[in-house]
């Protein structure tokens, strides 16, 4: 396995996804818990990873002296590779101008990196992001590529199998980090690369197996994969000292309820509530205009029916959720500031404080792509585990205006031939998330020999990887008139079809 050594970097995780992608097993330890990590892990290399401080600040964080002098191969980035410097003997400075952004390295020098890719003479194109940087080399160290701005864009020590960059080879940014990564993990660490999804669930099931014990935990199911994931991850592992709870507030796609209840139920054979709060919500939803406060009546109540619900049930003491990796991060500000609130994410974060609850959060180190191969390791359906994401608020965000019960169904009609035609098409997966949205505008249109005057609906499809930008989907215009003919012929309600041009930004994914 591998150690990763936490300094504080934004994207540490994304380190712990490439090196997951080349097959290996890695953990994360913060700098300060290190020491023990190391000696529980007995891994076969290290990576420090990159840190907001500086290690010219006298309590910057250090490289504990176990690991430094442990003999293990070890790869340090930006802040690692200075660490390594500072405690080995070289220098760093902090420089005038730092290097933010795309930069260009020219290769010096062989190395054990870059094996099978990258050759003396070439030039390739990384990610910086750094003030300091290293100004001289420890004794036994090489430069093999440096950039305008780092002179010691990386450094090799063969001998002691260490090697250091100052960019960041985990962000997509630098298009052949993931394979130096995996350089450094296979070639100098000898890991075999033969780790999979299926060791990540047997790892998972046994921490949860220790963190639980004999306890209950309760899981509120969306009709999502994460949440569908994270329920039968813990299924497994403690059977049916687990119940799950899924709230439905009237505002879910067509069919998802009954999907969710059939699955779970029926497939798995796990215990699940059923709750139809859809009066409840719709009622609370009568005469509200605002977006925000949509989301936020949304995201209040239904944490009120999912705690009459965990009383009734009782005695749980976790609260299980599928959070996952991305969640974790947008909820850090990046700039340490008070970060501006776009749209408040339906999620049951009060939950667990309200409810005196300890978290389940097994996926919490997870990319969406990720949970989808653990979610067909663990036997979900293809068509259940490739649906696209569904926002907590649900459709009541896909209709600007009032909310109603009628307004949901004839959402949920359009809805459904839209992403018939989709799938149809064979586009379904070529697209990260595909919805019709319900106007509240009526126009005029003629049917037949009769005026018309009914609502228009509009087609939203996106491209995207995280859903934090995104890009319209490109239909062809005979796909996109086949819809709109469809639509208007058999949703009554609707007479007019049209479809949204904008990318994100500027504009959200969802309407509201
Ligand atoms: P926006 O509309 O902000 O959406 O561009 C980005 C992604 O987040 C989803 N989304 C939500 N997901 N709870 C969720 O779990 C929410 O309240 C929520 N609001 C938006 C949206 O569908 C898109 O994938």
């Amino acid at each position: 396995s591998i150690l990763i050594v936490d300094f504080g970097s934004q994207v540490t995780q994304l380190i712990a996804r490439r090196v997951r992608e080349a097959g290996v097993y890695s953990e994360i330890a913060p700098f300060n818990a290190a020491k023990e990590a190391f000696a529980r892990m007995n891994p076969a290399g290290v990576i420090l990873s990159g840190s907001p401080a500086s290690v010219l600040d006298e309590n910057g964080p250090r490289i504990p002296a176990e690991i430094l002098d442990s003999g293990l191969p070890m790869l340090g980035i930006c802040y690692g590779q200075q660490s390594l410097m500072h405690q080995l003997g070289g220098e760093v400075l902090s420089g005038d101008s730092g290097e933010f952004g795309r930069a260009f390295i020219e290769i010096g020098d062989d190395c054990a990196l870059f094996d099978g890719l990258w050759a003396k003479g070439e030039s390739h194109q990384v990610w910086m992001s750094h003030g300091d940087k290293v100004t001289s080399l420890a004794p036994g160290f090489r430069p093999v590529a440096a950039s305008p701005g780092a002179p010691f864009a990386v450094i090799a020590n063969d001998e002691k199998r260490i090697y250091a960059m100052q960019f960041h080879p985990e962000v997509v940014h630098t298009p052949d980090g993931g394979k130096l990564l995996k350089n450094f993990v296979r070639h100098v660490c000898g890991l075999s690369g033969d780790w999979t999804m299926a060791e990540f669930r047997k790892t998972k099931i046994e921490e949860i197996r220790a963190q639980v014990g004999n306890k209950r935990v309760i899981c509120g199911l969306s009709g999502g994969v994460d949440s569908a994931v994270a329920a039968l991850l813990i299924h497994e592992a403690i059977g049916d000292q687990l119940t799950c709870v899924f709230v439905d507030g009237g505002v879910l796609r067509m069919g998802e309820a009954e999907q969710v209840v059939s699955l779970f139920r029926g497939h798995y054979n796990i215990p699940l509530v059923h709750v139809d709060a859809s009066t409840l919500f719709l009622k609370g939803l009568e005469g509200v205009t605002d977006p925000e406060a949509k989301r936020k009546f949304i995201g209040k109540t239904f944490i009120d029916v999912f705690e009459d619900e965990a009383k009734k049930i009782g005695g749980a003491e976790f609260l299980a959720q599928g959070t996952l990796y991305p969640d974790v991060i947008e909820s850090v500000s990046f700039t340490g500031g008070p970060s501006v609130t776009i749209k408040s994410h339906h999620n049951v974060g009060g939950l667990p404080e309200r409810m005196n609850m300890k978290l389940v959060e097994p996926l919490r180190e997870l990319f969406k792509d990720e949970v989808r191969v653990l979610g067909r390791e663990l036997g979900l359906p293809d068509v259940f585990v490739g649906r696209h994401p569904f926002p907590g608020p649900g459709l009541a965000i896909r209709i600007p205006g009032e909310v109603t019960r009628e307004r949901c169904d004839i959402l949920r009609k359009a809805d459904a031939i839209y992403l018939e035609e989709i799938r149809n098409a064979g586009l379904y997966d070529a697209i990260w998330q595909a919805f019709a949205v319900l106007l509240p505008v009526k126009t005029v249109g003629v049917m037949g020999d009769g005026r018309t005057y009914d609502s228009v609906c509009a087609l939203r499809a996106v491209t995207s990887t995280d859903g934090m930008t995104a890009d319209i989907y490109p239909f062809d215009a005979g796909f996109l008139s086949r819809v709109a003919t469809r639509i208007i012929n058999e949703v009554k309600g609707i007479n007019r079809v049209v479809y949204d041009y904008t990318s994100k930004p500027p504009g959200t994914i969802e309407w509201e």
